[in-house]
């Protein structure tokens, strides 16, 4: 079953082929990272405009780079929530046009859920269930993955998401937009014990995390500082949240009893995170798989592969009558597909 995934839904144009016995096929990608870059943050109305620029681009490329044509494709997936409407509705567009075209089914999955799936992109994949990491610049979740599509959060922040308070300090640093990973970047080369930083939320018991008090001790610190402590604070700060986090994900192991621990999403990429996740999972014998660092990011490879599993699981789907609809905010827990 040959599945196009296509992800539109914040800040990056991706395109992918995925197919149930051979795997990822190809998938390109598009990041508008310097168009938003001068604003110092993502403008809604140009990021649409850019899904449209690309996502023909980006097919042509696909149909170009493989001895594939759209004739051969079973079903087309696309992100249909959470994110900004418009950017959701440019992706959403055209692949319901395509499906009714092709005459195949087209379903709409929950960008969240590509993330929780996308370690199933590597040749090893875990099995169900396991417990999931899910960091990016939106979201800080513990999710428990039952099975394909049967998710519950055990956990999430109560303010900033993780992603975002990188982004938020880099931007109080000066560093250009999106600044986390070039943060990350400038966290490695300081000491990260010379700033004490509150833990938030360390000892609460539950899975519930904050970072927004976090944020506010670090601006302070900048304000008081000059650039070159920065990367002493940039390195503090990294130390605090993965302090915070890998205690969370030993807490959630050891209630919920799973042995496989998953971690994906943007933050997932962080260096300093694998590794202490890395020793956590060792010392309690769980075994931890993480995407490709490609694939920790935004991408429609992780989109064609959830789409690719839905329809594989119920091949009987409707084709599509062109309708359609977007869920710029979508609980995850209830979330089901859209044909
Ligand atoms: O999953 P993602 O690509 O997009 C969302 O769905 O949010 O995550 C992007 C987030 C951004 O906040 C970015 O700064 C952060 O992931 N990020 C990092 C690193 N690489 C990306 N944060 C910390 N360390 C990194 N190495
Ligand atoms: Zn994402």
């Amino acid at each position: 079953m040959l599945v196009l995934g296509i992800e539109s839904s914040c800040d990056e144009t991706g395109v992918a082929l995925f197919d149930t016995n051979r795997g990822l096929i190809a998938d390109f990608l598009h990041s508008q990272i310097s168009l938003h870059a001068q604003y110092g943050g993502v403008v809604p109305e140009l990021a649409s405009r850019d899904h449209i620029r690309y996502l023909p681009r980006l097919l042509e490329q696909l149909w170009q780079k493989t001895d594939m044509t759209p004739k051969n494709l079973d079903g087309i997936a696309y992100t249909a929530g959470p994110g900004l409407a418009g950017a959701l509705l440019t992706g959403a567009s055209i692949a319901r046009a395509m499906a009714f075209r092709l005459d195949i089914p087209a379903l709409g999955v929950h960008h969240l859920e590509g993330h929780l799936l996308s370690p199933f992109l590597s040749a090893e994949r875990c099995a169900f269930p396991f417990l999931a990491l899910l960091v990016s610049g939106g979201h800080t979740q513990f999710v428990k993955v039952s099975a394909l599509g049967n998710y519950s959060i055990l956990g999430d922040t109560q303010d900033d998401a993780v992603g975002e308070a990188f982004d938020k300090t880099a931007h109080l640093m000066n560093i250009p937009y999106p600044g986390g990973a070039k943060l990350a970047q400038l966290a490695k080369t300081g000491d990260p014990n010379r700033f004490k930083l509150p833990r938030p939320m360390y000892h609460s018991g539950d899975l519930n995390m904050s970072f927004s008090g976090l944020k506010t001790a670090v601006s302070l610190l900048i304000k008081k500082h000059s650039q070159e402590d920065f990367a002493d604070i940039a390195s503090s700060f990294e130390a605090a949240i993965v302090d915070v986090l890998t205690h969370k994900c030993h807490l959630a192991l050891k209630q919920t009893g799973l042995k496989q621990l998953i971690i994906a999403g943007g933050v997932g990429a962080n260096t300093h995170l694998r590794k202490n996740l890395q020793d956590l999972c060792q010392k309690n014998q769980v075994k931890l798989y993480s995407p490709d660092l490609v694939y920790c990011s935004d991408n429609g490879a992780m989109i064609a592969l959830a789409g690719a599993l839905h329809l594989e699981k119920n091949p009987e789907q409707q084709k599509t009558n062109g309708e359609f609809n977007v869920f710029p905010r979508w609980p995850l827990d209830q979330y089901q597909p859209v044909y």
